[in-house]
């Protein structure tokens, strides 16, 4: 178990690029400070400091307007932008919308570009600041669970191109996260719970300690109680951490562990449409199809897929496809042969070996996969 000042922060050592993520609970209009702190340890001046704020309108008027009372308050210049909410705004139009708004504002590389939502609005903004003016610094205030424990940890930047998620983006770490539990309070069910599959899934890949934290957190977590989101948020942030200061670039292997379910899930995603099935939902029930293949392949025997199960059921996050997606087994492979981490069109999948370990399996036999798929999709 961590102890409490583990729970506070979490430090991601990338050599010059390193940066603190501070986990805080109702202090968002305390992030000047941190702010500050952080562009004094990198030598910034301390004269003339200005932020432009990009945010989604479902929060900001709630979570980016204290961020920007904050940093007024301490004698910041500050500009909001409000784009639409949703992944359709992850776009270079939208991009193209925020380098206007940074040419009038005759940003320079001190302006630093502050991103509040979820992963949408890190992704868009973490992209404009990896590219405006060669490079501007860059904050994450992550206000979705999602983006608390996955998309504001790592640096990864980016846009969709209408042919393809994520497909024009950079690695861009920010000089700073800065994290407040508190906000979830407003975060829609279905967008808390896509976020606890994510958590569960570090624990799998992981950390059994962590899954058993879990199991045995269940109610608090399903009720968002303070200290356990503290809790599983710093573990989170923790854990990919580790993983991203091994591989920041994606070019060793060792990050794609944190792939487990989503081979399954990204096809899964495709194949209902996406917004019928949320990132989350695909991912909890993608994890199971790719537990059940571990044991169909002799790597761990079925307690531990039920475990898996049974938390993510407690949990309340779906792990069943729905009723109506009644999927053909061989689309699935062809989806999952077209994703962009299968090499040559070689299924690769992330399986498990024991609670808190997984490997990248490339030689898995297709009809292992289509056995899976068409057991589990017929499962009453
Ligand atoms: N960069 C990475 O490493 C990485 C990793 C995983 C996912 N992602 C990306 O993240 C995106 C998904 O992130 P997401 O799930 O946060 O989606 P999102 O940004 O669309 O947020 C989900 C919804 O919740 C709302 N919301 C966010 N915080 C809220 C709050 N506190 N109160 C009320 N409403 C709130 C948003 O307005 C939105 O409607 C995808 O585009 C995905 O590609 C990136
Ligand atoms: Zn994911």
């Amino acid at each position: 178990m961590c102890n409490v000042s583990d729970d506070q922060s979490v430090q991601v050592s990338l050599g010059q690029r390193s940066y603190q993520i501070v986990i805080a609970s109702q202090q968002l209009d305390q992030i000047a400070e941190a702010m500050n702190s952080w562009l004094v340890r990198r030598g910034y001046p301390r004269q003339g400091r200005a932020a432009v704020i990009i945010t989604d309108r479902n929060v900001l008027e709630s979570h980016a307007a204290i961020v920007s009372l904050s940093l007024r308050s301490a004698g910041w210049r500050c500009h909001t932008v409000g784009m639409d909410p949703g992944e359709q705004t992850k776009t270079l139009a939208a991009a193209s919308h925020i380098y206007d708004v940074l040419v009038d504002l005759k940003a320079d590389r001190q302006t630093v570009i502050v991103a509040v939502g979820g992963g949408v609005m890190g992704d868009l903004a973490g992209f404009v600041a990896s590219t405006y003016n060669r490079g501007l610094p860059f904050v994450q205030v992550p206000t979705s669970l999602l983006a608390q424990v996955d998309s504001s940890v790592g640096g990864k930047v980016g846009i969709n191109h209408p042919k393809g998620k994520n497909l024009i983006g950079a690695f861009h770490q920010p000089i700073g996260v800065y994290l407040d539990t508190s906000v979830l309070k407003t975060l829609p069910d279905r967008e808390y719970r896509g976020g606890l599959a994510e958590v569960v899934k570090y624990g799998v890949i992981l950390d059994p300690v962590f899954f058993e934290y879990l199991e045995q957190h269940v109610a608090d977590l399903n009720a968002r109680e303070g200290n356990a989101l503290r809790h599983i948020v710093a573990r989170s942030c923790r854990l990919k951490a580790d993983i991203v200061e091994k591989d920041e670039f994606e070019l060793t292997g060792v990050r794609a562990v944190l792939n487990y379910g989503h081979t399954f899930a990204h096809a899964f995603e495709a194949l209902c449409g996406y917004g019928e099935l949320s990132h989350g939902e695909a991912v909890s029930i993608g994890m199971l199809y790719a537990s059940r293949l571990a044991e169909r392949l002799g790597r761990i025997d079925a307690e531990l897929t039920a475990r898996q199960k049974r938390l993510l059921e407690a949990l309340h996050i779906p792990t069943t496809l729905p009723a109506s997606s009644r999927l053909n087994p061989d689309e699935v492979i062809d989806r999952m042969r077209l994703d962009k981490k299968a090499v040559g069109g070689q299924l690769r999948f992330v399986l498990p070996t024991r609670l808190g370990h997984v490997e990248t399996v490339t030689d898995a036999p297709e009809s292992e996969v289509r056995a899976v798929l068409e057991e589990l999709s017929s499962a009453p």
